[in-house]
């Protein structure tokens, strides 16, 4: 249990393609990663993880079919009513990251009442990034700073930092994506500034806890210097 990381992020890839390998429809795979979500959470409240992002709706994936996304929409507001009550019983403080303004209103009522409710909980902070990207949240940021009157010399790491979604939550450790793409696409920029990347062939909706196990004990096993030497 040494060297767990605190904040976990992962990007949740590959529903289509396991959908379509077994001819079946994309939302099919988008419902069975759900599923593989909740394993995840469970096994990141029983390792004691802090913080755990799961990156499930990108800024981008907006451009996609419309009943792709209307569908993906209604599997989120029904995972989200459904799943709160268990949050709130196990402990879970709820966040959103993201342009939730984009969002349709009966789910941004949800994700506010949702984070309302879990705000006091103190066992795993679970973030969803939802109509997310990087590059957006730091946009709104500098817009946010701008508003505020802040002055060139009042800005720093740590300040700039308060401005973000993610205000409060530690920086990301270890970012796993699944399904064999090889990139970061977005997904907590600043935040993951030193993050330990993990890449594997597995399409999201196969990844087991097991196989996040391995992911952990990959990050443990590693040498972080965050741009210094290690004193010997
Ligand atoms: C990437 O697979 C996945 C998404 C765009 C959506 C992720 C959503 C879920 C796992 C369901 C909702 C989850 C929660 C936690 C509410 P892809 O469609 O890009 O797959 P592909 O690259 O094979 O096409």
């Amino acid at each position: 249990m040494e060297n767990l990381p605190r904040h976990v992020g992962v990007i949740m890839d590959g529903n289509g393609r396991w959908a379509q390998l077994r001819g079946l429809k994309r939302i099919e795979g988008h419902r069975r990663g759900a599923e593989r979500a909740k394993d995840i959470i469970r096994a990141s409240l029983d390792l004691g993880i802090e913080v755990l992002t799961l990156y499930a709706f990108s800024i981008e994936n907006w451009q996609r079919p419309e009943d792709e996304v209307s569908t993906l929409m209604e599997l989120l507001e029904v995972y989200l009513s459904r799943e709160l009550i268990d949050l709130i019983n196990e402990g879970i403080r709820f966040r959103v990251i993201g342009n939730i303004e984009r969002l349709p209103l009966q789910i941004q009522h949800i994700i506010r009442d949702a984070e309302k409710l879990t705000e006091t909980n103190s066992r795993l902070t679970l973030v969803l990034a939802l109509s997310y990207s990087g590059r957006d949240e730091i946009v709104r940021a500098v817009k946010k700073i701008v508003k505020a009157g802040l002055e060139p010399e009042e800005i720093n790491d740590g300040v700039f930092d308060s401005f973000l979604d993610t205000k409060g939550l530690p920086p990301v450790d270890l970012i796993i994506r699944t399904s064999g793409e090889m990139r970061i696409s977005n997904f907590l920029l600043w935040q993951g500034a030193y993050a330990e990347l993990y890449f594997t062939e597995t399409l999201w909706p196969d990844f087991t806890k097991e196989e996040f196990m391995l992911a952990i004990q990959d990050f443990q096993r590693r040498e972080r210097r965050f741009g210094t030497v290690l004193s010997s």
